[in-house]
């Protein structure tokens, strides 16, 4: 299914320039990034002991939020898939400087081939990630793949080439509680619901 309109298949591309802009990232983009997840938060309660799944994690802006947000330093079980290995190295040089209890786990690896056994997880953030994908629709199965029945889905994607409408119908029978926050100002649209599974 074609979720986006526009060109792509240009993993190789995607890896070069989030590996050579890894340094310059935070600084460009923290303050929108953190637009987008305070949307996401003002309606959704982190559960301790939960397992979070931040997929397309970058340089790891998101984890640094929820820490600060839910000032937490233990009992947080939090996993960071990313196939930029220099934007992983910068979200494991903020772990080693938190100095805490977290346990936080940063895989190499593509959304779209998950190194997870099925329905595994509690919460899955992706944050502008998906727009990326030569095939979303290939990434949110696998994504819902690792999902527990019932587990939290966080999604915010670039709206540019965006089939909005499709993406919906295609995730209408997949979540209930289907909210989505097309806000003028915000350059994504978060889509947040929960897993339904047989
Ligand atoms: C715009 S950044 C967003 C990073 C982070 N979610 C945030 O909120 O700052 C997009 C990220 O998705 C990653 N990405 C793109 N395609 C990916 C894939 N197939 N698997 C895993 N990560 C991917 C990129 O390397 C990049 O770090």
């Amino acid at each position: 299914m074609r979720i986006f309109k526009g060109n792509y298949d240009k993993k190789k591309e995607i890896i070069s320039k989030y590996n050579s802009t890894a340094t310059s990232y935070d600084k460009r983009y923290r303050k929108i990034q953190e637009e987008k997840y305070t949307i996401i938060f003002s309606d959704f309660l982190l559960e301790k002991n939960k397992i979070i799944l931040d997929a397309g994690c970058g340089s790891g802006l998101l984890f640094e939020f929820i820490v600060k947000k839910f000032k937490i330093n233990q009992i947080l079980n939090y996993i960071g898939i990313e196939i930029s290995l220099n934007m992983l190295k910068r979200f494991a040089d903020k772990c080693r400087n938190l100095n805490n209890n977290l346990n936080v786990n940063l895989i190499l690896s593509d959304i779209e081939h998950l190194p997870f056994r099925d329905n595994r997880i509690d919460s899955i953030f992706s944050i502008t990630s998906l727009q990326n994908l030569p095939n979303i629709s290939k990434g949110i199965i696998e994504i819902l793949r690792v999902g527990e029945h019932m587990a939290n889905l966080e999604f915010s994607i670039l709206k540019k080439n965006l089939d909005l409408d499709l993406l919906i119908s295609f995730l209408n029978s997949k979540l209930i509680d289907l909210k989505i926050k097309n806000i003028e100002s915000i350059e994504d649209v978060i889509i947040q619901g929960k897993l339904i599974k047989d």
